[in-house]
């Protein structure tokens, strides 16, 4: 491969990379953003950074680069996935408390920022590959440069509206922001209407499809802590919840997950509010070692810690031992530890 080719490649790969973890901060802010315009924004903008994401993969296999390169590029996925897990964790604080029309401007901000890169990105591109004489990848990133550019002067125009909407909040007091109304919720209300379904196709989609919005960091908070609000004894993860003292409640909460835990504290905030319990809960949680951890069992845990650095390794140990401590992931991570 020449060195022309090389560089349209760096290029293209770095630009996959920001597509790939754009996906994923758009999942978790489309968790917190309640219904409107603003949402179904953000809903198109997540199906054209997927198609996005495809159309430059399959240009990279065309030149002769499929996986490897598209991993190459640490540096930049870290610093977009490290945005998407700080905006990944609001929809907690929305439960909690004010500032969700706040919280949303700023994800609107960011995105408009991030637009910009992009275009910035796919305009170099055509500019490199028009010069090395490579029309297929020019064409390419000028199309998805137009859909860039499309995207941020539809976003530029609902900062008014979204401002609007904090002046109203913050300055008068009238906040308009529904938890029960953003797309985290709409997650969890979708996967129980397709469960009450009946037949047993149904049953699993919905799991499925309430399983996925798990992945979705935040998602699962939100999930728990909005169906903590709402349970009876009956429906939390720890039997005879209301006959237990705070001691024998606080003993059981580590083997919880996330999601169970967010229900539990809710559920507790709702009625006895015994602080020995919401504070031990508020050390409990945390970022699992990766979205949809709390869900795998130790055989899947250990099969993933094969294919983890020594950060990861040892990220799963802390939260292991701190939760779960099973005492399978634990050797595995020992061993792991000690092969490298
Ligand atoms: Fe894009």
């Amino acid at each position: 491969m020449n060195a022309d080719q090389q560089k349209v490649i760096q290029y293209l790969s770095e630009a996959h990379a920001h597509e790939q973890s754009l996906t994923r901060v758009l999942q978790s802010q489309i968790a917190m953003t309640p219904r409107g315009s603003y949402r179904t924004i953000l809903e198109t903008h997540l199906d054209e950074t997927r198609r996005h994401a495809d159309r430059v993969e399959r240009r990279l296999r065309t030149l002769g680069q499929g996986g490897n390169a598209i991993t190459a590029v640490v540096g930049v996925v870290q610093s977009v996935v490290g945005q998407g897990v700080a905006i990944a964790k609001t929809p907690l604080d929305l439960v909690r408390g004010s500032g969700g029309e706040e919280k949303v401007l700023k994800n609107a901000k960011d995105a408009c920022a991030s637009e910009a890169l992009e275009i910035a990105t796919y305009t170099a591109i055509e500019r490199l590959a028009e010069q090395v004489g490579d029309d297929e990848t020019a064409k390419l990133a000028a199309s998805i440069r137009a859909d860039e550019e499309r995207m941020l002067e539809r976003v530029l125009k609902e900062i008014p509206k979204l401002t609007t909407a904090v002046v109203r909040a913050d300055i008068r007091g009238n906040s308009s922001y529904d938890v029960t109304t953003t797309g985290a919720a709409d997650a969890v209300r979708e996967a129980g209407n397709i469960a009450k379904q009946t037949t047993r196709k149904a049953v699993s989609t919905a799991k499925r499809t309430s399983r996925q919005a798990r992945k979705v960091p935040g998602v699962a908070q939100a999930e728990g802590q909005i169906k903590g609000a709402v349970a009876s004894e009956g429906d939390l993860p720890i039997a005879r919840y209301d006959e237990l003292t705070a001691d024998e409640i606080t003993s059981k909460l580590t083997a919880l997950s996330q999601i169970d835990l967010a229900k539990v504290d809710s559920y507790e905030r709702k009625n006895q509010n015994r602080s020995t319990i919401t504070g031990r809960i508020t050390s409990l949680r945390g970022n699992e070692p990766w979205a949809g951890y709390d869900e795998l069992t130790a055989a899947d845990v250990i099969a993933a810690l094969d294919a983890a650095d020594d950060d990861r390794v040892q990220e799963v140990r802390n939260y292991e031992r701190a939760h779960k401590n099973r005492v399978g992931v634990m050797k595995a991570t020992d061993r792991e530890l000690a092969s490298a």
